[in-house]
């Protein structure tokens, strides 16, 4: 079963009058009850496709349907707000430094309904708990907690009012290397106990191998593969996947913004050591394994 589908779209932003095609032609989908990633170097255009999901940019083409309604509709924005919840990549940005955590999860659980503050403790409590915080770290404030505690905070937040999505973009991209395993594997227990649909969203491919069960290839705006996890992670098959993969272990660049302007054919063009005189038309994908597919013109 779905729970989300883009069609087609796409996010342009303009800049000094160009074009940056951020987010350009995704048909992507979500899987009821297991995590989903989405994978690229950073300036590929994960953080847009996230934001178009929340209805933070208007997409200049495409659709979106959650539980098959349009969400890009006005109307239905309400229907975002209440069923997909997100965790951003730095938890010291994302907490109000005057709230404790109380509050921050008060606020969140006050949305949409009335609660009273002893009820509410009980079940912050409760929250807390899934994420692994003690219950006494209640009522500290964000300067008082670790960056790891910080983001289990955030974590708790996004579930406490059990969303059917959660969208998690980079959330351990701030955290050093220790903390940021711990935030996984625990990540990887709440999706498993509760079988909660997560967007996990990183720039890093081994992070994908580790937790989710189906993934997306994104590069320069563009899905080049995607499958279940297991086949696109284990025997990756678009050229890109495969240096993903094997620079997995160090910091690649970003793409360059001027990369994310002019694009004709296939978005890997310029850095492929495979490239045909074909790939100067934009391959489409194809199913070379079950539900495995791959945009490239070498198995065209
Ligand atoms: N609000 C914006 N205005 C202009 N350009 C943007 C905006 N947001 C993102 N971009 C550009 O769009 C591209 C994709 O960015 P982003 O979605 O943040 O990538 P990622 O999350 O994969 O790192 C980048 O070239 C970035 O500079
Ligand atoms: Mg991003």
């Amino acid at each position: 079963m779905e729970l989300l589908r883009t069609k087609n779209l796409k996010v342009y932003f303009t800049q000094k009058k160009e074009v940056i095609k951020a987010v350009d032609g995704v048909d992507l989908f979500l899987k009821k009850g297991i995590t989903t990633s989405l994978a690229g170097e950073s300036g590929c255009g994960k953080t847009t496709l996230a934001r178009a999901i929340l209805g933070f940019y208007k997409p200049d083409e495409g659709e979106i349907y959650f539980e098959n309604e349009d969400i890009i509709k006005k109307e239905n924005i309400t229907l975002v707000r209440e069923n997909i919840q997100i965790v951003f990549q730095n938890p010291f940005l994302s907490l109000d430094p005057r709230y404790t955590v109380f509050s921050t999860l008060y606020e969140a659980l006050s949305v949409f309904r009335d609660i009273n503050k002893s009820r509410a403790e009980s079940i912050i409590e409760k929250a807390l708990g899934e994420v692994e915080l003690d219950k006494d770290l209640m009522y500290r404030y964000p300067h008082q907690l670790s960056g790891g505690q910080l983001q289990r905070v955030c974590i708790a937040r996004s579930l406490i009012n059990k969303p059917p999505l959660v969208i998690l973009d980079e959330p351990t991209s701030s955290l050093d290397v220790t903390t940021a395993g711990t935030i996984i594997n625990l990540l990887a227990k709440l999706q498993e106990k509760r079988q909660i649909t997560f967007f996990y969203i990183s720039h890093n491919i081994k992070l994908i191998g580790k937790i989710s069960h189906f993934c997306f290839i994104m590069y320069r705006g563009k899905i080049v593969e995607y499958g279940p996890k297991d086949l696109v992670y284990n025997n990756p098959l678009h050229p890109y996947t495969k240096l993903l993969k094997k620079a997995a272990h160090q910091e690649l660049k970003s793409i360059p913004q001027e990369e994310m302007m002019q694009l004709e054919g296939c978005p890997f063009y310029s850095r492929c050591s495979s490239r045909m005189a074909r790939c100067e038309k934009e391959p489409v994908s194809i199913e070379l394994e079950p539900e495995h597919f791959v945009c490239c013109h070498l198995y065209s």
